[in-house]
């Protein structure tokens, strides 16, 4: 009995010593190891998505890892990154792979320890990268304790914190219907029947992800928690999953029909009582609140896919709330077109918000750019091409793993073979996301670098003999140093850090042009998206520009020219070109 009391003694002294450790070791991450702050460094940043469990697995078991990431901080500065967006490492059932949380304040073990997160965000830190978290603010897993508990009855002090409803024609034999037509974005019904307690609660996402309640003061007082709580383990900031989701119509009207049918064979509607309803900018301004408390300017990205820029423009409120809201619409042109880019890079360049612009081609739920924008004859000169467009742009780039080499995307080629259930659900039309999140390509080996376990839990690309960090990383003209050039090239020159951007050359129906200014110094950018050969003569007359030559910091074409007379500017097939005017 006193050996079990004093080994009682001991834990309790050995926790509460822990404890204190682990706070001063907290308030030691967020108070001097976080990068300088510069103003407004989220301006000048490149942040880079990885998708944990494709990136580099530390342990052997096929599925990457925190400890993984750490051990290639040093590529990832070498590449010139300023910060990296993780996708969700918190426990998880994993049905979303992640984005459906059990614990917003632990890590699942299957990527490590909170000890291996400190430790990444501490390396990180010492080589100039911040860390950014994804706050999956809509819904929570069912197996979070959250919803346990208001599950388990009506009376549940958490009942309120999830959307219950009663059915239609409802009687003590039948669960009658649900209690409108709202439809899940992942296929079927929004709605899920309970039986213990006999009501349908709502779903956005999958049925293992109900919808947290908004409106009720509790749920954001916790979910405001969970930010106070990764702040102070020293994040720069937050990637908000699905916001426009956040609150549904309190009078629960019937979304409409569209014509026609989706992949999983549900009739199309617009989710117009279920996407963008008050409420969501109020919660936007309070989640700045809660992270503006902490040092070091902290930011807030959005998952952002709104139909037009003015709804996008909102997402900055009057500085208020987002400072990086991610521009879907020129990710989603999907099309080589300079028109399209055109129009879309002037519209945001000149929201009225003066908002911020951020920009990317590929992430984890969508095919990757290499196969989407390119013609099947010359993807990897137009992945260079679509390098340039992403990094002299004015606006915030956002990378995804694996882009810099040119990683396909690898979808699978049996049902059996798909993880992501939309593929399950949707298959064959909808294959689901899998061929966007393979491991990340290392090296030209079995397992790609990735892991020394001989199954990965997606399998590793043919396309990594070939395109990989290793090969790459050999050849000046790869893919891999493009990026690498550009990333310095944005770095060290001043205005493509800070220059205004101005589209120049406006009715050339193939070639996107625009110029990055700042008082005395102009970069052109040029970019020839179609196959057909250009020559141009520009006249910058109108933005105070008298040069005559353009001396070359990027040209793909090989040789690289030194100079080119701005008169006669001949650009190749998918050529791109980025040159101070003199
Ligand atoms: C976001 C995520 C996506 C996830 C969904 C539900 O769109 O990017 O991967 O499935 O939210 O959380």
């Amino acid at each position: 009995m006193r050996s079990l009391t004093s080994s009682f003694l001991r834990v309790i002294r050995t926790s509460i010593a822990l404890c204190f450790l682990s706070v001063a070791a907290i308030s030691a991450l967020a108070q001097y190891s976080a990068p300088k702050a510069q103003g407004e460094w989220w301006k000048h940043t490149v942040i880079y998505e990885i998708y944990p469990r494709s990136f580099q697995d530390s342990n052997g078991d096929g599925i990457g890892d925190l400890n993984g990431i750490t051990s290639r901080l040093d590529y990832l500065k070498s590449l010139g990154i300023g910060a990296i967006w993780l996708t969700p490492i918190y426990p998880s059932p994993n049905v979303d792979f992640g984005y459906d949380i059990s614990n917003y304040t632990a890590i699942d073990p299957m990527f490590g320890t909170m000890a291996d997160f400190d430790h990444l965000v501490a390396e990180a830190h010492k080589r100039g990268i911040r860390i950014l978290m994804d706050y999956v603010i809509n819904h929570t897993s069912d197996q979070n304790q959250w919803f346990l508990q208001s599950r388990s009855s009506r009376t549940n002090s958490k009942r309120d914190w999830y959307i219950w409803r009663d059915g239609k024609g409802e009687t003590a034999t039948s669960k009658g219907q649900p209690p409108n037509n709202w439809q899940s974005w992942f296929g079927g019904s929004a709605w899920q029947w309970d039986p213990k307690t006999r009501q349908y609660y709502y779903h956005y996402f999958y049925v293992q992800q109900p919808d947290l309640n908004w409106r009720n003061p509790e749920v954001r007082k916790a979910m405001y928690g969970v930010l106070d709580f990764w702040m102070k383990h020293g994040v720069a900031g937050f990637r908000i999953d699905a916001v426009s989701r956040l609150f549904e119509d309190p009078q629960m009207r019937d979304d409409p029909y569209l014509p026609g049918h989706n992949a999983y064979g549900d009739r199309n509607i617009q989710h117009k009582y279920t996407d963008d309803q008050p409420g969501v900018h109020e919660v936007l301004k309070e989640v700045r609140k809660v992270i503006d408390k902490y040092p070091g300017n902290p930011v807030l990205v959005t998952e952002a896919d709104e139909p037009n820029v003015a709804a996008l423009t909102k997402m900055y409120g009057d500085g208020d709330e987002v400072q990086l809201p991610m521009d879907f619409q020129i990710a989603d042109v999907n099309k080589l077109s300079a028109p399209r880019f055109r129009k879309l890079f002037h519209e945001i360049e000149n929201n009225t918000a003066h908002g911020q612009p951020e920009y990317f081609f590929s992430n984890h739920d969508q095919p990757r750019q290499w196969d989407r924008y390119g013609d099947g004859k010359h993807n990897d000169e137009i992945a260079k091409l679509m390098a340039v467009l992403e990094l002299a742009t004015r606006g915030t780039p956002q990378m995804y793993y694996g882009e810099e080499i040119g990683m396909r995307t690898t979808p699978p080629a049996r049902k059996e073979d798909v993880r992501d259930p939309i593929g399950i659900k949707g298959w064959p039309k909808e294959k689901g996301r899998d061929g966007e999140r393979t491991p990340m390509q290392w090296d030209a080996t079995k397992m790609a670098g990735f892991t020394t376990s001989g199954k990965s839990w997606l399998p590793i690309p043919p396309s990594s003999k070939t395109y990989n960090v290793a090969v790459e990383s050999k050849d000046p003209n790869s893919i891999l140093n493009t990026y690498k050039r550009l990333l310095a090239l944005r770095q060290s020159d001043p205005a493509l850090r800070d220059g205004t951007q101005i589209n120049v050359d406006n009715s050339n129906p193939d070639v996107y042009s625009f110029i990055r200014q700042i008082p005395d110094r102009t970069i052109l950018v040029a970019l020839n998206m179609s196959g057909r050969p250009h020559t141009l003569s520009y006249n910058l007359g109108a933005h105070h520009v008298n040069g005559t030559h353009l001396r070359v910091l990027y040209s793909s074409q090989s040789p690289q020219p030194d100079s080119v007379p701005l008169r006669q500017v001949v650009l190749q097939p998918f050529a791109a070109l980025v040159a101070v005017v003199e």
